[in-house]
């Protein structure tokens, strides 16, 4: 792979396959299953699609259909414990954009709507599909809002340090790093056939929620924040064997992802150490707990800041009993709902959470997202620009 300066080849991935038949035929059957009252019936819409395949390469999803697999493709996500709401996913059809401009106006607009002022709401956006000579267009980053991460010459580490890579990468393309602790990542939105372009993010699409603890000052005081959206941006959306690489979509927050992941991650922020140094800790030896009081402290401090900032936020004990009555629910009518003991148990408490006293089925049902090693490499700024 080149992992060299941005070299500005033309991105030309390989032509797309032709959609997969079985692949067409579970989802449509599917998805007239669930939609009974259909304009056009299973047999004469199966029909229909099988002559676009065979004059064009591809077929193209109705709205309805599109809505429909976007909202089941999270229904299939095994490793996400936030799925009782799947049906309340809003999709925004964004399949004629094609030019990184318009690409960038939809996704500020995915922002805005998907933020709402703190009132979060689970937003997908559908960029056009691959296809056959029309390639799709993508976006680099991992995530829409991120924080840069740097690495300086003596090993110090500045920021998010998953995110070194992603930094290095974006500023050899151009941009300037203010090499601080939250900086937020620029865009690197690319078109078929054309170079990656940088973008900034207009700061006021951004919420973000400065860190203060209830009662520990010392915590507050540390100055962190995190922003108030995850958006993941670099999965590919697969319905009925056709493949939607830039199809960006948010949920809300549980509090442990940022408060025992993102802010404690040794290859993320870190801060168990500082944490327990502020609050007086004997970190001599394991058995004082100190990680784990200082991690509890922690999450305590974002749940209770994204509260007093008026942004949606759950907890992990909450969320948990949500899964379970999802499942029930799911079960109830009939469906397997597909779940990764590892990525549902919460990283704290997880065994005083009830998702953690049970076994699950771990079928890889479609509709669903996929992380592709192209898109994994391009996040992490491994990315040969000429693929
Ligand atoms: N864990 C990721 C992060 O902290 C976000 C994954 C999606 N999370 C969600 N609540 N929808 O940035």
């Amino acid at each position: 792979m080149d992992t060299g300066s941005h070299t500005g080849h033309p991105y030309q991935p390989p032509t797309p396959p032709v959609p997969a038949w079985t692949e067409v035929e579970e989802f449509v059957t599917l998805f007239h299953a669930e939609h009974p009252d259909q304009p056009v019936p299973l047999g004469m819409r199966l029909r229909q699609i099988r002559e676009r395949i065979e004059l064009t390469g591809t077929y193209h999803h109705t709205p309805a259909e599109l809505e429909f697999g976007a909202r089941v493709a999270w229904r299939n996500s095994s490793r996400c414990i936030g799925r009782l709401y799947w049906r309340s996913l809003r999709v925004l059809d964004r399949r004629a954009a094609t030019a990184p401009a318009e690409i960038y106006g939809h996704l500020c607009e995915h922002l805005r709507l998907a933020t709402n002022g703190g009132r979060i709401r689970p937003v997908i956006s559908v960029f056009a599909p691959d296809a056959p000579r029309r390639p799709a267009p993508v976006v680099w980053n991992s995530q829409l809002i991120r924080y840069a991460g740097y690495q300086h010459p003596d090993g110090m580490i500045i920021g998010d340090a998953g995110h070194i890579g992603f930094t290095e990468a974006v500023r050899r393309m151009g941009w300037q790093a203010p090499g601080g602790w939250f900086d937020m990542l620029p865009w690197v939105i690319q078109a078929p056939g054309d170079k990656p372009q940088l973008f900034d993010i207009p700061r006021d699409l951004i919420l973000e929620v400065p860190i203060s603890h209830p009662d520990l000052p010392s915590i507050t005081e540390l100055g962190l924040r995190w922003h108030a959206l995850p958006v993941i941006s670099h999965m590919r959306l697969s319905i009925g064997g056709i493949d939607y690489p830039l199809a960006p979509f948010n949920g809300w927050y549980m509090g442990t992802e940022i408060g025992a992941r993102n802010l404690v991650d040794p290859d993320r922020y870190d801060l168990l150490p500082f944490v327990a140094e502020l609050l007086g800790l004997d970190t001599s030896s394991e058995e004082t707990m100190w990680r784990d009081r200082a991690l509890v402290e922690l999450n305590v401090a974002v749940l209770h800041s994204f509260r007093a900032a008026g942004v949606k936020i759950t907890d992990h004990h909450t969320e948990s009993r949500r899964f379970l009555t999802h499942l029930a629910r799911e079960e109830s009518e009939g469906r397997i709902v597909p779940a990764d003991w590892s990525w549902i148990v919460p990283p704290v408490s997880g065994g005083i959470t009830p998702v953690f006293h049970r076994y699950y089925d771990e079928a890889d049902q479609r509709p669903n997202f996929y992380l592709d090693d192209l898109a994994r490499a391009r996040a992490t700024g491994r990315c040969p620009v000429d693929h």
